[in-house]
């Protein structure tokens, strides 16, 4: 399929339950259809966690990436759940999400467009149906808004009033987030004071001359006369949140009409993205998510083909603007040069415009000799240089990252500057779905993007630019 032959306008033939007449997969069986109703209906009523004019605010920055000029950091938990719900988590995560925003804005002397996995990255897709303990045999965990993470029979029945306990840990997620983002303590000039956080890490050293460098510039653009008081953004942040769209009752409950332009658009978040095993060219997650006007994201993993992709490029992004859609490479270390050529020649063969971003943790989960699911923080960095020097080699724009992170000192991924060992996985290994690099983890890989975006600019990154967008 090309441009020319694409289907229909995106919001033109569509309907929020559409999805509804497609195969679908990876969705939970309700049993008490009751129950679901009344639960679809109060959610319809709710506000939405998100509003329209964000959700194209977000799309325009998204367009920036698309064409080099900005450059997307996007992360946090696999799954959110309930337990682990916090003031102090949510504020962690938002804090290291910064710290590395600020390196890369260092590194790559570009704008970073900060995207949360929080407020709503509750639904997990599963690679199995059941789970097997001692002889059980158990439905899978489905992430704490479909069904409990305790291994028991009952715990694992899907009860839709769990969307509401999710909508409602979302608004006050969200709720904090926005009070980050606005009430000063994302003013860039408390980042000197975020140093003390990382005292005697080797990554400490690193973050105090980045942060030494911007305390210079912020004294000479002081005395120049530009502070947080005179120049408002010097003080706030744009920080958006994304979740992946799976539970597709949960979306259209939460879908609404932008009254600016008519157009629908998911509440739920700013960003969504399909997932790798529901990207599907005929499934109902592509249906659904075709129609909102929210920038998608969409998984590629090894099993991609290229006229799928191509297919779903058309279908996702029929007037090929450039902030609509963000292609997620997740190959694994190894693999990521059989696959990501490929796929970039197609989408430069379609003249198609897309962000590529990398997200080099699903491609890279291993089952350690201690029994837990871990991914060796080797194979990340090394899926990160790869999906560089591909991108460098076929001139074309590495336009972001994607990360599995929390800014808890967990032990689930192993390696890195303060290396997690195999034995020490049982530490503090909290995730309630897959490992997530801890907050030392995180800074150390911002820092080797960093430095990967410091080197295409010095080797003519932005000719590149130019030519591609
Ligand atoms: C995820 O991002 O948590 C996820 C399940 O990813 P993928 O669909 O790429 O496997
Ligand atoms: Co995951």
């Amino acid at each position: 399929m090309t441009q020319d032959t694409r289907t229909a306008a995106t919001s033109q033939n569509w309907d929020k339950a559409g999805w509804r007449a497609y195969p679908r997969v990876q969705m939970p069986d309700y049993t008490d259809a009751a129950a679901l109703n009344a639960v679809e209906a109060q959610l319809s009523k709710y506000p939405p966690l998100v509003f329209a004019g964000e959700a194209r605010r977000l799309r325009a920055q998204l367009a920036e990436v698309a064409s080099g000029k900005a450059f997307l950091l996007q992360g946090g938990d696999c799954a959110e759940s309930f337990a682990e719900f916090s003031a102090d988590n949510i504020r962690d995560t938002f804090k290291v999400m910064l710290q590395m925003a600020v390196v890369l804005t260092w590194g790559a002397q570009l704008p970073v467009v900060k995207v949360g996995r929080m407020a709503g990255q509750f639904a997990k897709p599963r690679s199995a149906p059941t789970e097997t303990m001692d002889g059980v045999e158990l439905p899978s965990y489905r992430g704490d808004i479909i069904n409990g993470f305790d291994f028991t029979e009952s715990a694992r029945v899907p009860d839709p009033n769990r969307m509401l306990m999710a909508y409602t840990q979302a608004a006050a997620s969200l709720n904090l987030l926005r009070a980050f983002s606005t009430g000063g303590y994302a003013d860039i000039q408390r980042v000197q004071s975020w140093i003390s956080d990382f005292a005697g890490g080797p990554e400490a050293a690193r973050y105090a001359e980045v942060a030494e460098r911007i305390g210079d510039a912020m004294a000479f653009m002081a005395a120049a006369g530009v502070t947080a008081e005179t120049a408002h953004d010097l003080g706030t942040v744009d920080f958006y949140t994304s979740h992946e769209a799976l539970l597709l009752e949960y979306e259209q409950a939460l879908a609404r009409v932008d009254s600016t332009t008519g157009l629908p658009v998911a509440g739920s978040g700013h960003m969504l993205w399909i997932g790798d095993r529901t990207r599907q060219v005929d499934g109902a997650h592509v249906e659904f998510a075709r129609g909102v006007q929210n920038p998608i994201g969409l998984k590629c993993g090894p099993s991609i083909s290229e006229d799928d992709l191509k297919a779903l490029i058309w279908k996702l992004n029929p007037d090929n603007d450039p902030g609509r859609l963000t292609l997620i490479a997740r190959f694994g270390a190894g693999k990521v040069g059989d696959n990501l050529p490929r796929l970039i020649r197609a989408v430069q063969a379609e003249g198609a415009n897309v962000v590529w971003s990398c997200d080099p943790m699903h491609g890279n989960t291993i089952k350690s000799a201690s029994g837990y699911k871990t991914r060796p923080f080797d194979s990340v960095l090394r899926e990160v240089r790869e999906f560089f020097a591909i991108h460098v080699a076929e001139g074309t724009i590495p336009g972001g990252v994607h990360f599995e992170m929390t800014g808890q000192d967990v032990t689930e991924c192993t390696g890195g500057v303060r290396a997690v060992t195999d034995e020490d996985l049982s530490d503090r290994y909290h995730t309630a779905c897959d490992p997530r690099l801890n907050a030392s983890q995180s800074l150390e890989l911002a820092f080797l993007v960093a430095e990967e975006l410091r080197a295409r600019r010095r080797n003519g990154g932005a000719a590149q630019v130019i030519k591609a967008g």
